[in-house]
């Protein structure tokens, strides 16, 4: 008798064992139901915090938020945001060759003080020289230390004693008065010149080379607007321009069109020359077209600039100072 009540406490005992995890399994199962609605419901809050999020509400698609959060630092989203619109031209200008991240929201504000219709590719070089900011106020001392590629104009100037260390003369039958240049661009310049004159018959002669920072001066006041640049914004002064025409035609006009002039334009890059003031955009580089004024950037740079049609502005901005990676 003893041993068969024993037998049903046991059974009753399993029963309510049984009836224990019955009852735990949908509480357990409730329980974790409530805490993933809470880690979803805190994750939506805190996406609502996050710029991507921002970017999207005002009107950006996700993918196009996710770009741009992709590409640009954070100081660059926060100014997007602040824009407080959907600003049409922030995902194409992503797209431009010569985009540089840091230069983001200089793009959009230029492009909205201006209204302008102008390309995209145009806005971005603009601004990547400098051209959206004071000449006065934003103009900073020329890094010498580039050599060959320093860069100099109304942004980028030269102190007035600085003077270029391996200067060497031309040899009076290519120019009408005595001209330095350095060693390397008289060098360069005999090998064109003598291409040149294999090939149209024509012989180049240097007008003007290095011209010290007194001599800019008196340059400035000889020239019509635009023709010259003011003492220290000259790159004469670096040693590495030189103006050039033929003996042919010695005026620089008739020369523009001329065979070898032609010829100089086509060829000056295989010497290590670009024509640094191009018909092109002139706002760039700030001065009139000049079709005789060759600046000597070795053959790499001169190949690359004139295969990608830039000027030497836009080459370094790009390929010198930037893009600074994120
Ligand atoms: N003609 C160029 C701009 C100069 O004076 O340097
Ligand atoms: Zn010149």
């Amino acid at each position: 008798m003893e041993l068969k009540l024993e037998l049903i406490k046991r059974l009753i005992a399993k029963w309510a064992d049984r009836d224990n995890r019955w009852l735990s399994m949908p509480c357990t199962l409730a329980a974790l139901f409530v805490l993933l609605v809470m880690v979803k419901s805190c994750q939506g809050i805190a996406y609502n915090f996050t710029n991507e999020c921002k970017i999207y509400k005002l009107g950006y698609t996700i993918d196009e938020a996710r770009t741009l959060v992709a590409t640009l630092s954070e100081a660059q989203e926060d100014t997007l945001i602040a824009h407080q619109e959907h600003d049409t031209i922030a995902i194409p200008m992503l797209g431009m060759r010569y985009f540089i991240a840091d230069n983001f929201s200089r793009y959009l504000a230029f492009h909205k003080k201006n209204s302008t219709s102008a390309p995209l590719d145009v806005i971005v070089a603009l601004v990547n020289v400098g051209y959206d900011r004071d000449r006065g106020s934003s103009a900073v001392p020329c890094d010498t230390s580039k050599g060959q590629l320093m860069l100099v104009n109304g942004r980028h100037y030269l102190d007035e004693n600085y003077k270029p260390e391996n200067l060497a003369t031309f040899s009076m039958d290519y120019c009408y008065e005595n001209q330095r240049a350095q060693s390397v661009v008289v060098d360069a310049f005999m090998v064109m010149q003598q291409a040149c004159k294999e090939q149209t018959d024509a012989q180049l002669m240097v007008n003007s080379a290095y011209r010290s920072y007194q001599d800019q001066i008196g340059t400035y006041k000889r020239n019509p607007k635009g023709y010259a640049a003011r003492a220290g914004s000259s790159e004469h002064q670096t040693g590495y321009a030189i103006d050039v025409t033929s003996r042919q035609h010695p005026m620089r006009w008739p020369f523009d069109t001329s065979v070898e002039g032609v010829w100089m334009r086509e060829h000056c890059h295989d010497y290590g020359f670009i024509l640094r003031y191009p018909k092109k955009q002139s706002q760039i580089f700030g001065f009139a077209y000049e079709p005789w004024h060759l600046r000597y950037v070795g053959k790499d740079v001169a190949k690359r600039i004139h295969d990608e049609d830039i000027t030497f502005d836009e080459y370094y901005a790009y390929y010198i100072e930037g893009p600074t990676p994120r």
